[in-house]
């Protein structure tokens, strides 16, 4: 229809518990196909974070701050309510490896099944990258490794003052 203008806005959900280069290589890579990226964080009250939703928030907002098109927000509940709220037209999921690919493609169908008209969209990391973890970031932080290759600046500062205050 002339003159209507469609935002394709997509939604990055996970639990970023913390964001690490991996993340943020799938957001610089998908950034440049939507007009519009939320990245959802999951308010999880079931999985033990060690950042909390707050915190998870505001550093993944300190490291996308190169991306004009980016956003973050936090979400509970069912991903297909957010979605149909947000009005998005697609999920956003980053592939490491192949042993991703059986719970990606799980997880795509079922959100398919519940929100039939969004699909999900997956990213392929660098090579440089297929190994980073969230949780091996944590580990091997949290027992004194050097994980400034890994995370953004700010998650490396967070990641030292948990240490600070565990010790
Ligand atoms: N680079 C680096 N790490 C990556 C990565 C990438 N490109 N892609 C995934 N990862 C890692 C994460 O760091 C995380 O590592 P960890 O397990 O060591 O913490 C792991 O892969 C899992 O990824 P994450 O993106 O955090 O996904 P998740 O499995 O925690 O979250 C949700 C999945 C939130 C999208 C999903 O549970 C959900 O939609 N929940 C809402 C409920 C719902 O709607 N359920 C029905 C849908 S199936």
């Amino acid at each position: 229809m002339e003159g209507a203008i469609t935002v394709r806005l997509a939604v990055y959900p996970g639990s970023f518990d913390p964001v690490t280069n991996g993340h943020i290589d799938i957001l610089e890579k998908s950034s440049k196909i939507f007009d519009e990226i939320i990245v959802a964080v999951i308010h999880n009250v079931t999985k033990k974070a060690l950042f909390s939703l707050d915190e998870r928030v505001k550093l993944i907002e300190e490291s996308t701050r190169h991306l004009s098109n980016v956003r973050v927000d936090a979400f509970s509940g069912l991903l297909a309510n957010y979605l149909e709220d947000k009005q998005a037209c697609a999920i956003i999921r980053g592939l490491r490896t192949v042993t991703d690919f059986e719970y990606e493609m799980h997880m795509a169908m079922m959100n398919k099944k519940l929100i039939p008209n969004i699909d999900t969209m997956f990213f392929m990391s660098d090579s440089q990258y297929t190994f980073i973890s969230s949780s091996a970031v944590k580990e091997a932080a949290l027992l004194g490794g050097d994980v400034g290759s890994l995370v953004p600046p700010v998650v490396k500062t967070g990641l030292e003052e948990k240490m600070m205050n565990d010790g």
